[in-house]
């Protein structure tokens, strides 16, 4: 490979010749859709900090769901936002429940759409934090089994996967169990296995009115400095019976996400998550960068780093772009 026999840019004189070396291409097929589902009748509330994302009543989230499944995106993650909230976070259990109502309904109309369902407290306590708390210290062990209760409830509505999001540890194993015993032996589960303790999540929070009233998430959600850790956490969660390993944030753990895809025999996600959706669309609200390159060029850069598929709130738009 030395100059001046080998000439690397011969290879790239055209779109041709580019699109023969091309090794990663973006398709819809990699895109999950992530949706917000509030009560109510005919509800889309803009989020101000996410442009283009809306909390949706649920007629108006299965007409979302429908435009992506026509896009060719294969699946959707929903995020509940409860009417109550309380100390035991029960409103995430309730058969009643706004996930439970959502995924019914997106199932029923959509039958072949891919449904996740996200597991976890936080939206649904009173203090925001994504487990049960006793004397101000969150309670692993209880937790996790509320969260298999919310897992087997979403089942039972017909969620065709589960995606814990909670951190504690031991919850895939239990979550597992819950989903056997009640014979949703093909739920599965893809688990937020190697989650940061980021500030990349700020938009969400506002979104799903799930920040933490005190305190942060320091103790269960992972520290950014830390990248062996990623792998035992993995490692743990494919002993317990993931289906799929989740690395979130993506765009600052890039290295994280290569190694895990690396290291680990599942299929890798990763999330693309409400901050690096809103620093994109801020800086091309303000003309400072071009949006549709910009959107592709990180995408595909995940997709490179080694993920299989990618939970971003740009899957409808850039869908939109691979069409152009
Ligand atoms: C709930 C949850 C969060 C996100 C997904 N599930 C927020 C958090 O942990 O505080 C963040 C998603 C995003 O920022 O897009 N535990």
């Amino acid at each position: 490979m030395i100059f001046p026999e080998y000439r690397a840019r011969r290879m790239r004189a055209n779109e041709n010749l580019r699109k023969m070396i091309r090794e990663t291409n973006l398709l819809p097929d990699d895109f999950i859709l992530p949706l917000f589902v509030i009560g109510g009748k005919d509800v889309k509330n803009p989020i101000p900090s996410m442009p283009g994302h809306f909390q949706f009543s649920v007629e108006n989230a299965v007409k979302k769901a429908k435009e992506a499944s026509d896009l060719g995106i294969p699946a959707i993650m929903l995020f509940g936002i409860p009417d109550k909230k309380d100390s035991l976070g029960t409103a995430a259990y309730n058969k009643n429940g706004i996930v439970q109502k959502a995924v019914k309904e997106i199932k029923n109309k959509i039958p072949g759409l891919v449904v996740i369902t996200d597991v976890c407290l936080c939206q649904y306590t009173d203090h925001g934090h994504c487990g049960f708390i006793e004397n101000g210290i969150i309670d692993n062990d209880i937790t996790i089994d509320l969260l298999g209760k919310i897992a087997v409830s979403h089942a039972k509505a017909g969620a065709d996967m589960v995606a814990p999001s909670d951190m504690m540890d031991g919850r895939v194993a239990e979550i597992r169990e819950a989903l056997d015993e009640n014979e949703k032996f093909d739920t599965a589960i893809m688990s937020y296995a190697v989650k940061y303790c980021s500030a990349f999540y700020g938009p969400f929070r506002h979104a799903a009115h799930s920040a933490p009233k005190f305190g942060d998430r320091k103790t269960y959600q992972m520290d950014p400095a830390n990248s062996d850790e990623a792998i035992r956490e993995a490692t743990m969660d494919v002993e317990e019976g993931a289906d799929i390993i989740m690395v979130k944030p993506a765009l600052s753990y890039l290295d994280i996400i290569y190694r895990v895809r690396e290291e680990i025999d599942l299929p890798v996600a990763a999330y693309n998550v409400s901050g690096e959706y809103a620093m994109i669309k801020a800086a091309a609200e303000k003309g400072w960068v071009d949006e549709k390159k910009i959107t592709l060029e990180t995408l595909t850069s995940i997709k490179r780093a080694g993920a299989k598929m990618i939970l971003t709130y740009s899957a409808i738009d850039a869908a939109k772009y691979l069409q152009e």
